[in-house]
């Protein structure tokens, strides 16, 4: 067939189960607040994902109260919650997903004898007597109950049936097969599943899913193999974030099955044109930005550099592009570009074809944000865009606002920054300090000032767009009270970014440390 033969059949629905509010959200360094985690559910929402995982509700207070909002308002996918196979988490899952149209719960217990014995100290018929009595449990409150053995591709295969059997006795309508840790093959992987398919008796009863870690970059291979030999659900979260190396990646999963209809004879409910600014918002909230070569959502996965490549493109598009780019949702041709003559209403109607739901407070500061850019640098594209608006949300949480920054520094000068800030108190607080360079005197200047210990473990710096004139966004990433936190700030003048992204992630730090605050405030 050729690539875009649109005549093959839709084929059998394939389940996306997007789990980026659970373990997209367990990613070092990204910590989403209710928000947030409630506008990256509306863009899933929009995506038409068929399953929402919106978080770990008995894992903090926080994970309860997003759960529960997202349930309550988050309609047309199902909206799931993680427990683990205690009487409690059970509960609290519950007492959050039970205001969903559609609730699930999932329920994990390992099955490797590696977890069982080194993490449960427990043996194999307890861990199977705790697994059937809370599947049990989550059934008597809900119809739809996902098991999942973790560690499973690491199991005894024989004792993971036994323990399907046991979960789909006890109600389990999903069974999940998790690649923990990443260590499974493709071929292996479709050979588990069909060996599954064969062993455990009452199969039939349920969907089976599958949840692959990206430890050796085959999750998305991994879950496709799955789908040819049965499971129909994915397991998936948007760029592909989670745990470690991340989860397998929603964009690549969903146009690998568009794409290849003629391969897979299967399809998803997904929107696909959402991918794109869904991807986008995803990589704002969490601060994990795209590796330019992702495939799908990378900046460079539909531009062509080579000329015999784009001499073939402008001829037919099919020539070196197996997708549409409009597929994705990219808008075809040239970026669309504002500048200072734009008005609030321009800002705005691009703002809401970007997909951002903005408040008019917020946006009369991005427009205030965005007449200024415009001052400096005359284009704005939507990847200023992007970054005026995520700057301007983050600003508004901080309690510790930046007021006045100057650096001197020079070849034959010691790099020396003064520093304002202004606290929740309002009232300013001024040092100066010298450093190695610009940014080091700067950094040094907002520690003393802010008063939180903490260690910077990265520091990058990125351009917005092309061009000298571009702003740059800064990425930092510190330790503090045994967390990460990751801040981000973008400004045509780097030290100024550098300063506003780790007051972004001081701030992020204060608000999640309570502790932490108290020694601030004391600060003088
Ligand atoms: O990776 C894993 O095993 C998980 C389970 C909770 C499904 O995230
Ligand atoms: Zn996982």
């Amino acid at each position: 067939m050729t690539t875009e033969d649109k005549s093959q059949p839709a084929g059998e629905r394939v389940l996306i189960f997007d789990t980026t509010l659970r373990d997209g959200e367990q990613s070092p360094g990204v910590a989403l607040n209710i928000e947030e985690k409630l506008e990256i559910a509306r863009a899933l929402e929009r995506l038409r994902v068929d399953i929402i995982e919106a978080g770990f509700p008995a894992s903090s207070p926080g994970d309860l109260a997003s759960v529960t909002a997202i349930a309550k308002e988050v309609r047309g996918a199902a909206i799931a919650g993680l427990a683990r196979a205690v009487a409690a988490d059970v509960d609290a899952c519950w007492e959050a997903v039970r205001h969903a149209e559609h609730p699930r719960i999932h329920v994990f217990l390992s099955s490797s004898d590696i977890h069982i014995m080194h993490q449960l100290e427990k043996d194999r018929e307890q861990v199977l007597e705790m697994a059937r009595t809370m599947v049990a449990r989550a059934k008597k409150y809900c119809p739809d109950v996902e098991f999942s053995p973790m560690d499973a591709t690491r199991s005894q295969p024989e004792y993971v049936y036994r323990m399907l059997t046991e979960v789909i006795k006890a109600g389990a309508t999903t069974v999940n097969i998790p690649d923990t840790v990443g260590y499974t093959i493709p071929e292996e992987f479709a050979e588990f599943l069909r060996q599954i398919q064969a062993h455990v008796p009452n199969i039939d009863k349920a969907v089976i899913s599958v949840h692959c870690h990206n430890d050796l970059g085959l999750a998305v291979a991994n879950s496709l193999a799955a789908v040819r030999v049965g499971a129909r659900q994915i397991e998936t979260c948007v760029n592909g974030i989670g745990e470690r190396a991340g989860n397998a990646s929603l964009e690549e999963v969903v146009m690998a099955i568009k794409t290849r209809p003629d391969f897979f004879h299967l399809s998803t409910n997904v929107d696909s044109t959402q991918i794109h600014r869904t991807s986008r918002l995803v990589s704002q909230l969490t601060g994990l930005t795209v590796q330019p070569n992702k495939a799908i959502v990378g900046i460079n996965a539909f531009r062509h550099q080579s000329g015999i490549h784009q001499h073939g493109i402008t001829k037919m598009r099919e020539t070196y592009e197996i997708m549409d780019p409009r597929d994705i949702g990219l808008p075809a041709g040239a970026q669309f570009v504002l500048n200072k003559n734009s008005g609030r209403h321009g800002l705005k109607a691009r703002l809401d074809e970007l997909g951002y739901e903005i408040t008019s407070q917020e946006l009369d500061r991005v427009f205030v944000a965005f007449k200024d850019l415009a001052d400096k640098k005359g284009e704005i594209d939507d990847r200023d865009l992007d970054a005026l608006v995520s700057g301007e949300r983050r600003a508004v949480e901080d309690v510790y606002k930046l007021d006045l920054l100057q650096v001197s520094c020079g070849n034959q000068a010691i790099p020396t920054a003064t520093v304002r800030i202004v606290g929740p108190d309002g009232a300013p607080r001024e040092t100066s300090t010298t450093g190695t360079g610009p940014v080091d005197a700067c950094y040094r200047a907002l520690n003393q000032l802010i008063g939180v210990p903490n260690q910077l473990v990265e520091y990058a710096v990125n351009s917005v767009t092309e061009g000298i004139d571009a702003q740059g966004e800064v990425t930092v990433r510190i330790e503090a009270g045994g967390r990460t936190f990751v801040g981000r700030a973008a400004d045509t003048d780097i030290v100024v970014a550098s300063a506003r992204a780790l007051m972004n992630a001081l701030n992020r730090a204060i608000a999640h440390l309570p502790g932490e605050r108290q020694e601030v405030m004391s600060n003088p």
